[in-house]
């Protein structure tokens, strides 16, 4: 526990509640966009037609017919799994947890993207996990770098966020997504793929999963409808290989027993009630304009030694500011002029990383943003 930090995103998310500052902080969806009504009646549906059943514990593996569900969905995007394959989670931050307690001892390297997602690095750092980064440039992580770092380190796994990658934005390309699988299978690695964010694309073709690739069977494939339906549902799932499945299958009934009876029959009555496409269509217009605003404010009001990333899709790109800033004294000073972000330092498993900032554009409306961006800008010019 002693090597444990508090994430300083949390911290920050209490001052960012307030409704006069406008937050660029958090990782969260538009709630406007929630399907509140589509949700009422399916938990109507639920209660009135399966009450007893969904108010009763159930399979650890989760409610059979999402597992069906999500097995489709997964066939849809080239990955070829069966229901008996997938296991319905809290979140899939809970895979991350449930992968650490799996696979690591204290000591044990992991490989992940640097900067890699934070609640990530709390989780394996949980386990006494030790980073190592590997190298990355605007087409995701180069996985030709690996085999060294295989040798070198002998990893446990390695941690990756292929589509809009939280918190760069980054994608990785699709060429590289069937290396790594190649990669993956020549040298034993075991992959932990984290794809919360890849139904959200508002621009360019979509890429297939890793998982796609994984002919030898070395990737966990994990995934949430905290983006696509709410996040507060607090249902993810995981795919993975017959042994890893039946070991986190043991791990789970440990940790929880089971996800939510309830949640998941609702969850499931809703996406099969409704029209999930145009659903996530709506997200995916919202979110590529309030990409565009940020995008465009940004380039019209930000110092010249300011870069960000181009995401095609999710909810985050990353600024770059010169060497010498200090992202979290920039929040300082961001707070009180009623904008916030998260400094980029706590993205970083090691060291560096305070020259940067994520901004996340899904939670606020266009108008908010251009102001919010125009206040952060007006503040990166004044510092000396
Ligand atoms: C990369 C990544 N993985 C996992 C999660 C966890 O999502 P959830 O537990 O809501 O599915 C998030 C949430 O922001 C994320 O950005």
């Amino acid at each position: 526990m002693r090597q444990l930090r508090p994430s300083t995103i949390r911290e920050i998310l209490k001052v960012t509640a307030q409704p006069e500052i406008i937050s660029f902080a958090g990782g969260l969806p538009a709630p406007e966009l929630f399907p509140v009504e589509a949700v009422r009646a399916a938990a109507d549906e639920v209660l009135a037609q399966s009450g007893r059943e969904a108010l009763q514990y159930g399979p650890s593996e989760g409610f059979p017919a999402l597992r069906e569900w999500i097995a489709e969905e997964m066939q849809h995007r080239g990955v070829a799994v069966s229901a008996a394959e997938v296991l319905v989670t809290n979140g899939s931050q809970q895979v991350l947890d449930l992968a650490a307690k799996l696979f690591l001892n204290a000591g044990d390297v992991v490989l992940t993207e640097n900067p890699t997602y934070l609640a990530a690095i709390q989780a394996f750092q949980t386990f006494e996990a030790r980073f190592v980064p590997v190298p990355t440039d605007n087409k995701g992580l180069i996985p030709e770098t690996l085999p060294e770092l295989i040798r070198r380190h002998h990893p446990k796994f390695l941690y990756t966020i292929p589509n809009f990658q939280n918190p760069t934005g980054v994608t990785l390309a699709a060429e590289r997504r069937s290396l790594l699988a190649r990669i993956a299978a020549e040298h034993a690695l075991t992959i932990i793929e984290d794809d919360p964010y890849g139904k959200l694309r508002y621009r360019g073709p979509d890429i297939p999963p890793v998982k796609h690739w994984d002919e030898a069977g070395r990737v966990l494939y994990a995934s949430t409808f905290s983006k696509t339906v709410a996040p507060g549902l607090r249902l993810g799932w995981v795919t993975a290989p017959k042994e890893e499945f039946s070991r986190l299958l043991i791990l789970k009934q440990a940790s929880d027993l089971h996800t939510s009876s309830f949640d998941q029959r609702v969850a499931f009555t809703y996406l099969t009630r409704n029209d999930q496409p145009a659903h996530l269509e709506r997200i995916r217009r919202a979110y590529g304009e309030r990409f565009a605003m940020m995008d465009a404010t940004l380039g019209a009001e930000m110092p010249a030694a300011y870069e960000w990333t181009h995401p095609e899709g999710g909810m985050f790109l990353w600024v770059t500011g010169p060497a010498e800033l200090d992202g979290l004294a920039l929040l300082e000073r961001a707070i009180e002029r009623q904008v916030a972000f998260v400094p980029g330092r706590d993205f970083f498993p090691a060291e560096g990383g305070s020259n940067y900032l994520r901004l996340n554009f899904s939670n606020s409306s266009p108008e908010r943003i251009r102001e919010g961006v125009r206040r952060l800008a007006t503040l990166c010019r004044e510092l000396p």
